[in-house]
């Protein structure tokens, strides 16, 4: 984690030139968890792509894969990287997913009209879905072959305890795998690349915010002193404060659903079993009641002494969800969030680039996106502050 870090953050400053932070923010978010589900360093965030838009990938030759099977990656995750930020998970183009929200029996026959049409949003959604699971069954079964794989990786592991005799074959077949495997890189890319883009756009427009908070990193130590995970957790409770109130502002899942599996009462409404129960995250964190001035950027609210604080309810502000299947890359992605912006902060700051839309817009699909990215100039720190 600590090097894709280091290597993504070099070479940012420039005053004059935009730096499209939501993109350098979902290339490091990449390969952290390409790193982690697969094994694989996909040198996103290497510095000569740093400024770039995203459109080529770099493998770094101490890959723990073979070259070629290290080029089906690379076409994977390009695939990746276009469905993320070019289709955008952009649901709301594609006409039969507009027309099923209208009526929701024609949706499915006009999907399989459209999808054959090329062109289409529908169309793409299938072609990049296609491309993508097709890959990524050849990167699974590459690896399944190879006797000389890891055991640091998501795959690797999965892979290990497929060929145990305690787990059953028939559980983890190859597409369970896939499909697993790209459920993480999907998940930990896409929502930790928006939530540190927001935290960085926030504290640009927060004077007082950053001041605070750079006087917490400096006084953690010298620019090479690195934090270690318990650091993270215990040395930066301003950060903390900092990364809740961002994420309460701009929360990158505002609905979770779930489905009753009996007859449940809730609220004074009983629902029978089989009922889609939609959870708001996004309108709970920003209720008066339990966040008073909810539009303001204001971490003080997060310090675990304030009134505020501690009459919240404790599900008040739940960015993750809630119970057995709430997301379990939190730790990961808060020491991923952490470490960032230390390394950040410690050599730039950051300002809203002049082509920055007012307000921010954002793009409601599966998770929020930026629409029109997060444009930033940024300043680099004379060594005396670091
Ligand atoms: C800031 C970063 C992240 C946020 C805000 C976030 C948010 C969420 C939310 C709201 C859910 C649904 C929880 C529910 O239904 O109660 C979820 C599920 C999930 N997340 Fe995350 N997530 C983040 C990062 C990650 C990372 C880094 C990974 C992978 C390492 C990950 C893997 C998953 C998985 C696999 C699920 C499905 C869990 C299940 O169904 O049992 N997430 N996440």
């Amino acid at each position: 984690m600590q090097s894709f870090i280091e290597s993504a953050t070099q070479n940012l400053d420039s005053q004059t030139k935009d730096i499209v932070f939501s993109n350098l923010s979902l290339k490091l978010a990449t390969d952290v968890i390409g790193q982690a589900a697969f094994g694989v360093n996909f040198g996103l965030s290497e510095p000569h792509s740093a400024r770039n838009e995203i459109e080529s990938v770099a493998v770094n030759k101490d890959d723990v894969m073979s070259a070629s099977a290290s080029n089906e990656v690379t076409d994977f995750i390009n695939q990746h990287i276009y469905s993320t930020t070019q289709l955008k998970m952009d649901l709301s183009g594609s006409f039969s997913i507009i027309l099923g929200l209208l009526v929701p029996i024609l949706q499915e026959p006009f999907r399989q009209i459209l999808k054959r049409i090329p062109g289409t949003m529908d169309w793409k959604i299938e072609h990049t879905n296609k491309n993508l699971g097709g890959r990524l069954d050849e990167i699974v079964e590459k690896r399944m072959n190879d006797r000389t794989r890891s055991s640091k990786d998501f795959l690797s592991l999965i892979l290990n305890a497929r060929e145990s005799k305690a787990v059953s074959e028939n559980v983890f077949t190859p597409e369970y795998i896939s499909a697993v495997t790209y459920e993480h890189l999907l998940a930990g890319s896409a929502t930790t690349s928006f939530t540190l883009s927001s935290i960085v756009y926030l504290v640009a427009a927060h004077p007082e915010v950053e001041k605070k908070l750079l006087e917490e990193i400096d006084g953690f130590g010298s620019i090479d002193h690195i934090p270690t995970s318990q650091d993270l957790h215990d040395k930066f409770p301003y950060l903390d404060q900092v990364i809740k109130e961002a994420m309460r502002i701009y929360i990158v899942s505002p609905l979770v659903a779930r489905e009753t599996s009996n007859e449940v009462e809730i609220g004074g409404y009983l629902l029978p079993k089989g009922t889609w129960v939609w959870l708001a995250l996004g309108v709970l964190a920003k209720d008066p009641k339990n966040f008073p001035e909810p539009e303001k950027f204001n971490p003080e609210r997060f310090d675990p002494n304030c009134e505020e604080m501690k009459q919240r309810h404790p599900y008040a502000f739940i960015p993750f969800g809630i119970g057995p299947r709430a997301c379990i890359g939190q730790k990961f992605s808060i020491q991923e969030i952490k470490l960032s912006l230390i390394h950040l902060y410690r050599k730039y700051l950051f300002r809203h680039s002049p082509n920055m839309e007012n307000p921010l817009e954002l793009e409601y699909g599966i998770v929020l996106n930026f629409k029109h990215g997060v444009k930033l100039r940024a300043i680099k720190r004379t060594p005396r502050s670091c």
